[in-house]
């Protein structure tokens, strides 16, 4: 139903944000797909770097060559910290935030950084795609060093300073584990950022748009979609499928036993299932290949993969999720690659922020773009009349 014919009656399920065919990505439930401007996410995967990945989002084509190299050079020289910021982080360590609650404050905190933004003039973008376009820019490059940063402080090490000569993959888990990590690792990486940078009308793009709709600027909206990505019914869930992995790995039940007491006391089995698909999501597919790459490399650890794809084997063969539309979604496997690399199961959300941030933008431009100011309708679904109780 439209939203004007849903006048009068109580609105649930109101579309907040419209998604068109024109805009970032469509996902397609029953036959697990999803294109990004278009183009199918395993084309992305397998012929695309992160690179031109966000560039395809952001201006809904890909670079040519001559656009690409300063493209990518721009970004890599965005990723420093500011010397403070850095220490604001040391105090969140010495707080024990958990990496979320630290990367949404030290977002938020970027903006007094960024000369895009005046604190003191009143905050309108009406015609500065290029200002929002910069200020997505500065976030984007530097969420990996607030992350990688963050979790070595946590550790009780000092941060490692971004490389502008390495790639993505290669730059982060250099910042994180002190060595340029092996091909096959890097690769795995970005392909994960890749597959995860946009999804529909997801919780935190709508967020995003919401927010963005009010004139916020980036940082705002960009922080306040953090706050519903850290969700576990949301980006939490691959760090809660792997500790789930870990629970079942340690409870030395059988897996059957384990299944049958999750399903009597009701919780949730992470990474399966989806709003949108009854099928398998293609992300899990691809990640899934990468981790069996990695298993038959001199790197493989394949503890946490074989304990999730034992798990799917029982799900699928004996009970009726499959049947019934619930299969693995990309959350399901995400974890297993990213501890492969040894990247702690605490920061995974940040990891999934860390690509979805670049959808975020992508729609926060599509909006000002168009100009089209999207604001969800606040309805009233209580009794008509109020009791209101009288002060005594
Ligand atoms: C996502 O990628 O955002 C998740 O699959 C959840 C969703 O699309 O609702």
């Amino acid at each position: 139903m439209a939203p004007e014919e849903l006048e009068g009656e109580i609105q649930k399920g109101l579309e907040g944000v419209i998604i068109d065919e024109s805009e970032i990505s469509r996902v397609f439930g029953d036959e697990g797909k999803i294109l990004i401007r278009g183009h199918d996410v395993e084309d992305i995967a397998k012929h695309a770097d992160l690179q031109e990945t966000l560039y395809l989002v952001w201006n809904g084509e890909l670079p040519t060559r001559e656009e690409y190299e300063p493209f990518r050079d721009d970004m890599f020289e965005r990723r420093e910290l500011p010397d403070d910021v850095i220490e604001t982080l040391r105090n969140y360590a010495a707080a024990d935030l958990h990496p979320m609650d630290a990367m949404m404050a030290t977002t938020a905190n970027l903006a007094g950084y960024d000369d895009h933004i005046d604190p003191h003039a009143p905050q309108t973008f009406e015609d500065s795609i290029d200002e929002v376009m910069e200020m997505g820019k500065n976030i984007v490059a530097k969420l990996p060093t607030i992350t990688a940063s963050y979790q070595r402080m946590r550790e009780g090490k000092d941060p490692i300073a971004p490389r502008e000569d390495l790639t993505f993959g290669e730059n982060f888990l250099y910042m994180l584990q002190g060595e340029v990590p092996p091909e096959l690792f890097a690769d795995a990486l970005e392909t994960e950022i890749q597959i995860h940078v946009d999804h529909g009308a997801n919780a935190s793009t709508f967020t995003s748009r919401v927010v963005a709709s009010a004139m916020a600027n980036p940082y705002e909206a960009v922080t306040s979609a953090m706050g519903a990505l850290a969700g576990p019914l949301h980006g939490a869930a691959n760090q809660d499928a792997l500790n789930m992995l870990d629970d079942m790995d340690k409870s030395e039940k059988s897996i059957e036993e384990w299944v049958q007491d999750r399903f009597d006391e009701g919780d949730v089995i992470y990474g399966w299932g989806h709003r949108v698909y009854n099928t398998y999501d293609p992300r899990a597919k691809i990640v899934a290949e990468y981790a069996e790459d990695i298993i038959d490399s001199p790197y493989g650890d394949d503890r946490w993969y074989k304990l999730a794809r034992d798990l799917e084997g029982y799900l699928m063969e004996n009970t009726e999720l499959a049947e019934n539309g619930i299969a693995p979604n990309v959350d399901f496997y995400s974890g297993t690659v990213y501890q492969q690399m040894g990247i702690p199961t605490d920061i995974y959300t940040n990891l999934f922020t860390m690509s979805r941030v670049g959808g975020w933008l992508g729609h926060i431009i599509e909006q000002y773009s168009d100009n089209r100011i999207i604001r969800p309708r606040v309805q009233y679904t209580g009794p008509d009349e109020r009791d209101w109780v009288p002060f005594e």
